[in-house]
């Protein structure tokens, strides 16, 4: 008996010195979102539940190992033990009640994660590989970063053009898989982000070459400066080149080329018109009209320096005469910025 009251007390102690040391390293960035305090609080469950079952599990098996050891010049056997019924049926039914409540809570916090604000702010979310892309049907506008407003739900409704991406901002703890497949494989996300500042949002399903590369700026803002940033957002060129901005959009482009300098796993088009760039063997090249043509129909002619050979050879055959056109001009008026 003194012997469990001693292990009782080592495991009480094991447990309290493992939880503490989970809990002080800070396994997880900063809570960003109503979500995540939720999901943490789980999490905080778990920790002690991990702590208690590891503490009782290895303080029992270290404690028998120095106190029950074979003394010296002892060369019996040990005892012969046939099972203890008692023992069996009380460590299946408290592994099963705790389980069971487990089940319960995890259902609940699920509830919670997943309940519905009527007046949540729906962002149509597209992936393809490698970039992101965010339309806010209530403003007419497509982006390629997610700017948020604070304290508000925000009703993320994803689909994919290629294969199976998933969005996971870890500020935000929610993740979500971003199937293709049209309409009827939509995903949602709901997400209250409470923190003003700057995430970023990764691929967490791997999805090719530039899966490591598939991140995203995310601004929680407030009310006010979401409003701003939203009228920020509308295009002020030509209409020609507001008229390619769509298209950069419809037809992928934004998945691997930035607009404002961000380097992704095509060079920026920020600054690109005009410039002069090295190319593969040395050469440099002045970006003009002709080049910026060529590259869109024969991306293999001449490939940036430092960049991988990626970009789909068949935009001549996708894009009309006109849109092609506008395209263009879209580039060039990012250029000359
Ligand atoms: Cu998209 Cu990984």
């Amino acid at each position: 008996m003194i012997h469990f009251i001693i292990v009782g007390v080592l495991v009480l102690v094991s447990t309290f010195a493992v939880y503490t040391g989970l809990t002080s390293i800070q396994l997880f960035p900063k809570q960003a979102s109503a979500e995540a305090i939720i999901i943490d609080n789980l999490f905080e469950m778990h920790w002690l539940l991990i702590s208690f079952f590891l503490s009782l599990i290895v303080v029992f098996i270290v404690y028998s190992l120095v106190v029950f050891r074979r003394k010296p010049g002892d060369e019996g056997d040990g005892e012969h033990f046939e099972g203890n019924t008692p023992l069996e049926i009380v460590w299946t039914i408290v592994p099963l009640i705790i389980v069971m409540g487990m089940a319960v809570i995890g259902a609940q916090t699920l509830g919670e994660i997943e309940a519905r604000d009527p007046n949540a702010i729906e962002i149509n979310v597209y992936a393809k590989q490698w970039g992101w892309s965010f339309e806010y049907p209530e403003y007419g506008i497509t982006t390629t970063e997610l700017g948020l407003p604070v304290d508000r739900q925000i009703l993320l409704r994803m689909q994919s053009d290629d294969v199976i991406h998933s969005f996971w901002v870890p500020e935000f703890r929610v993740k979500q898989d971003v199937l293709p497949g049209g309409e009827e494989f939509i995903r949602e996300l709901r997400i209250t982000p409470n923190e003003v500042g700057e995430y970023v949002i990764r691929c967490a399903e791997l999805c090719g070459t530039g899966h490591a590369r598939m991140l995203e700026a995310v601004f929680v803002m407030t009310d006010t400066d979401y409003q701003a940033w939203i009228s920020d957002q509308s295009c002020q060129y030509s209409e020609a080149a507001c008229q390619g901005k769509e298209w950069a959009f419809e037809f992928g482009c934004v998945a691997c080329h930035s607009f404002d300098g961000t380097e992704k796993i095509g060079p920026t088009w920020f600054g690109l018109f005009g410039s002069t760039a090295p190319m593969e063997g040395g050469e440099s090249v002045l970006m003009d009209e002709a080049f910026i043509r060529e590259s869109i129909l024969d991306p293999m002619a001449q490939i940036h320096e430092g960049f991988i050979a990626a970009m789909p050879t068949n935009f001549g055959e996708q894009l009309s005469d006109q849109q092609l056109e506008e395209l263009i001009a879209f580039i060039m008026a990012l250029g000359s910025e």
